[in-house]
């Protein structure tokens, strides 16, 4: 059995989407074919485009970034035939309460259930994260990726996925560096030992599409999300210039990039993290399947000395990665004499 309506699912009426949300005017599509010069009058165009994009947008669009389209095929089928076991077979690696890695199909976004299942594993062997929520705590627990049995080639293939989406990431990681006027590898010394995730998602076709989402409404709190996503689209980006939602027209072979709450503290708002959610349809199921690029679990965050100035002082307080990702479901992250902002 899947996933059954219910009065779980149902938004508030101000969350719910509207019956047509355009694509037209969406979020900028950045070609990333000079990012191998290194330097040069491209590269520094491909600089500049990313800086515009982050700050004006928070998210992107990347094409010719390197991953040869069969390797997307085959996540994208891997994930397919991983969710279209039976439900008993899929709970064989549930998520558990020692264990937040592996399937689960139960997830609320701001109190309202979503329409999805998901699977979560981590690119490195395992996942550290602090025994407790008690600052200066040096005890962390230690989880392992728990691996589907079918389809058989599952972890292989995601093993190599990992591997490819990293480097990636990496690249991504030193423009937004170079375009915050860092240096180029300035971000990338946080990202040792990192926490990386990788999360396969699948909505099936939804009875109600008018009032469920398929994840509500939030905004991303790591470093920074690199997306496939296949060709049914549903994700809705919320316009910085006029807040309006916006739907991420499918393009084929790319990838989806948006900066987290952790680049926001970094940059002290000069990339911000945006609100973004999944509307879903009676008809299709979607796939997508995100990676999750964060530092490490011992990492403090707080924003950069150079991005800061006597004019421009720091407006976040110094928090810890681990301690926060692992009290995130109630925790709130302080923004200096503001509200505090809720994730
Ligand atoms: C998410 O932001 O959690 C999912 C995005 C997507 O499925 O497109
Ligand atoms: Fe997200």
């Amino acid at each position: 059995m899947g996933l059954e309506f219910n009065d779980a699912f149902i938004q508030a009426e101000e969350h719910r989407p509207k019956p047509y949300i355009s694509e037209a005017g969406g979020i900028p599509v950045i070609d990333l074919s000079p990012i191998n010069a290194g330097e040069g009058e491209a590269f520094s165009g491909l600089v500049a485009e990313v800086g515009s994009a982050s700050k004006n947008w928070g998210f992107f669009q990347v094409i010719n970034h390197g991953i040869d389209g069969k390797v997307l095929e085959r996540i994208h089928a891997a994930a397919r035939e991983f969710f279209a076991l039976p439900l008993e077979e899929k709970r064989r690696v549930r998520r558990g309460e020692d264990n937040p890695l592996g399937y689960y199909d139960a997830e609320n976004t701001k109190n309202v259930r979503d329409w999805k299942e998901v699977f979560d594993f981590v690119t490195s062997e395992s996942l550290e994260i602090p025994a407790t929520d008690e600052p200066g705590e040096k005890r962390t627990d230690l989880f392992w990726n728990q691996w589907p049995e079918y389809p058989p080639e599952f972890r292989d293939v995601f093993e190599e996925y990992s591997k490819e989406v990293e480097k990636l990431a990496y690249k991504l990681v030193e423009l937004i560096s170079l375009s915050l006027g860092l240096t180029a590898t300035r971000l990338s010394s946080f990202f040792k030992d990192g926490m990386n995730f990788i999360r396969l998602n699948h909505y099936p076709p939804c009875p109600e599409p008018q009032l469920a989402l398929g994840v509500g409404r939030h905004k991303d709190s790591g470093a920074l999300t690199i997306l496939f996503q296949d060709d049914v689209g549903g994700l809705d980006v919320r316009r910085k210039n006029d807040g309006e939602w916006v739907r991420v027209k499918p393009i084929q072979n790319s990838f989806i990039i948006n900066v987290g709450d952790i680049i926001q503290v970094w940059s002290n708002d000069a990339y911000e993290s945006v609100e973004h959610r999944v509307s879903v349809n009676s008809e299709r199921e979607r796939f997508s399947i995100p990676f999750f690029i964060n530092p490490a679990h011992y990492t403090n965050i707080k924003p950069l000395e150079e991005l800061t100035s006597e004019e421009n002082p720091a407006r976040y307080e110094e928090y810890n990665w681990g301690q926060f990702f692992k009290a995130r479901k109630n925790s709130n992250f302080r923004k200096l004499g503001k509200e505090n902002v809720q994730i």
